[in-house]
């Protein structure tokens, strides 16, 4: 079956039950291509130069790469140096390692020989694991925007503004921002989705765009810089993100730009939602600002754009001045102060340490270390 921006899953075993395919994220829109993984080395490029993107897609095809890998040596040793391999390949998304963990934690009392098996077995897992908790965050999501669009005059869609792609083809199926919205399509609710572009990589325009449009979702796409003027004047009722990585007490890292949406959206008294699924909580960290690893990415991604031209040949062009120097920092962190609420799979919280207990039942390094339980007045 050829992928479309409606077919099930951005990432499928092979009918050969031993090489994985994906989707190549970089040539999209233009091009849908799949791509077979059948090495570690293949899975950990298909990471690092994001053929495969998003902070759950990048969990389960690590999965995946560590059942590769141990097909070619499945010692203590041959795990390792699997584990060390792919947790190189991106720093922020906190689901690799989340993916990793669990994986190495379940395959190394087992006997080498059981563990190529167990290790398809536990991968394919995660992999259904991801389709029922997106589409958990599609249900609690979906009666908060129930709630929203009945303050809207009746037969106006709902506006929801999100940014980056936190959608199906960022995890396997439904998404986490994109969930509430893909099920409030099902459930005929009106509704009208901003996409904002998310330079450098535009992930807004070129996948964001493609899979809406794919799934007949109404959108209209807009540059970053948009944002904050369509809030001022009132044309966005929600926004909603994914997540990176989420600390204990509920600051978020996520792609680039959505610090300042989540400001405008503040001071326009625009509720802003963060969904992510628990393995995308770092539960040893508090505050995200200092604490949450950064990618840094190449100035070429700022300097330079890819697209197609009217022959429809894929082409690069420089944007800049010859030589211009360029910052390009992959994420920031949108603080717990300027969160309305979490969506997970668990349910809606406060971007706090007692929402996320409550919802979780874990604590963070810091309760963990005194003894205490979280404290429902702190943030
Ligand atoms: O650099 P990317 O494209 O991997 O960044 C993706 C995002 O920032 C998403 O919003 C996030 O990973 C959530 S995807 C479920």
């Amino acid at each position: 079956m050829k992928p479309s921006p409606a077919s099930e899953r951005s990432l499928r075993l092979a009918p050969d039950g031993v090489s994985v395919l994906i989707l190549d994220q970089t040539l999209l829109p233009h091009e849908v291509k799949t791509v077979r993984l059948r090495t570690l080395e293949q899975a950990a490029h298909a990471i690092r130069t994001m053929q495969v993107r998003g902070s759950n897609l990048i969990g389960v095809t690590a999965a995946y790469g560590m059942a590769l890998a141990l097909r070619a040596d499945a010692s203590n040793s041959g795990l390792e140096s699997a584990y060390s391999v792919l947790i190189e390949t991106r720093p922020t998304a906190v689901n690799l390692r989340w993916a990793l963990d669990l994986m190495r934690d379940f395959l190394r009392p087992m006997a080498a020989s059981r563990r190529v098996d167990a290790a398809y077995a536990k991968a394919a897992a995660l992999l259904e694991e991801d389709v029922a908790t997106n589409r958990a965050i599609g249900d609690h999501g979906l009666a908060l925007f129930r709630e929203l669009l009945a303050k809207r005059p009746k037969g106006e869609p709902l506006r929801v503004l999100t940014h980056c792609n936190a959608g199906r083809i960022a995890t396997l199926d439904w998404g986490t921002a994109t969930a509430p919205i893909y099920r409030a399509q099902q459930e005929g609710l009106p509704i009208h989705v901003w996409v904002s572009e998310t330079r450098p990589r535009n992930q807004g325009a070129a996948l964001t765009a493609w899979e809406l449009g794919g799934r007949g979702v109404p959108h209209t796409l807009i540059a970053d810089n948009a944002a904050g003027h369509l809030m001022q004047h009132g044309l966005v009722d929600v926004v909603i993100v994914g997540a990176d990585r989420v600390t204990a007490a509920g600051d978020v890292a996520n792609k680039i730009g959505t610090y300042l949406k989540a400001l405008a959206a503040r001071e326009h008294k625009i509720p802003f939602y963060v969904a992510f699924v628990g393995g995308s909580v770092d539960w040893n960290l508090r505050d995200g600002v200092r604490e949450i690893p950064i990618e840094q990415r190449s100035a070429r991604e700022v300097t330079h754009i890819t697209g197609v031209n009217s022959a429809g040949k894929r082409v690069e062009v420089r944007l800049t001045p010859e030589g211009t120097p360029a910052r390009n920092d992959g994420f920031d962190v949108t603080p717990a102060k300027l969160i309305t609420g979490l969506i997970t799979e668990r349910g809606v919280c406060r971007a706090s340490v007692a929402g996320l207990a409550r919802l979780y039942g874990r604590l963070d390094r810091a309760d963990r270390g005194s003894g205490g339980t979280a404290r429902a007045t702190r943030r």
